[in-house]
C-alpha cells in the first residue's frame, strides 16, 4: 500500500511545496517512490493555480532541488485521501483541525517541526514577507524535518513487517 503524505501551509507557494519536493527528492534517493506519495496544499485560497514562489525556487535550487507544482486549497476530502497531514505552523495546524470531522481525521494531523532533530524550531517560519535568508532557512529546516519524517516512516514500516 502506498502511504500518502500531505504538506500544508497558508499559501501553498513557499513552505509546503518545498516540503513536498524535498520529500520527493529524499524518497527517490532511497528508492521508495512506490511506497510513499506526496502532495501539498494551502489553507487559504490566495494563490490557487500559482507555481511555487520564485524566491523559494531559487533557494531550493541552491540545494539541488527543483520545485514543481500548482497551488491548491486544502479541503475536507483530503482527510480521507491522506494518511498523514503535516502542518508547517500552528496556525495551519489549528485551521486544519477546525475542519476535522472525527477523531480519526484529527489523529492524522502533525506539526512538521516535530520531525526536525537539528533545528530547535517548533514551526516552519513564514518567509513570504522577509528576505532571501528566510527562504534559505526554510529549505535547510525542511531538509532536516523531511529526513526525520522519512526515518520515522521507514522505522514504522520495518516494525510493521
Ligand atoms: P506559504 O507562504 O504559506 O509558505 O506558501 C505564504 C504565501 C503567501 C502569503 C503568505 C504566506 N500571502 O499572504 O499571500
Amino acid at each position: 500500500m502506498t502511504y500518502q503524505l500531505l504538506f500544508v501551509c497558508l499559501g501553498n507557494i513557499c513552505r509546503s511545496p518545498s516540503a513536498e519536493n524535498i520529500m520527493n527528492h529524499l524518497i527517490e534517493q532511497r528508492g521508495l517512490s512506490d511506497s510513499i506519495r506526496c502532495d501539498s496544499a494551502g489553507t487559504s485560497s490566495y494563490h490557487i493555480g500559482a507555481p511555487p514562489d520564485e524566491r523559494m525556487r531559487m533557494a531550493a535550487a541552491k540545494r539541488g532541488i527543483r520545485l514543481q507544482g500548482q497551488a491548491r486549497q486544502f479541503n475536507i476530502t483530503d482527510f480521507g485521501k491522506f494518511d498523514l497531514i503535516l502542518a508547517m505552523d500552528r496556525e495551519n495546524y489549528f485551521d486544519i483541525m477546525a475542519l476535522a470531522r472525527s477523531q480519526q481525521d484529527k489523529n492524522k494531523v502533525r506539526l512538521m517541526c516535530d520531525y526536525a532533530s537539528h533545528y530547535p524550531d517548533q514551526e516552519v517560519p513564514d518567509p513570504y514577507y522577509g528576505g532571501e535568508s528566510g527562504f534559505n532557512y526554510v529549505i535547510d529546516l525542511l531538509l532536516d524535518a523531511c529526513e526525520g519524517l522519512l526515518n520515522d516512516l521507514s522505522d514504522a514500516q520495518t516494525q510493521g513487517e
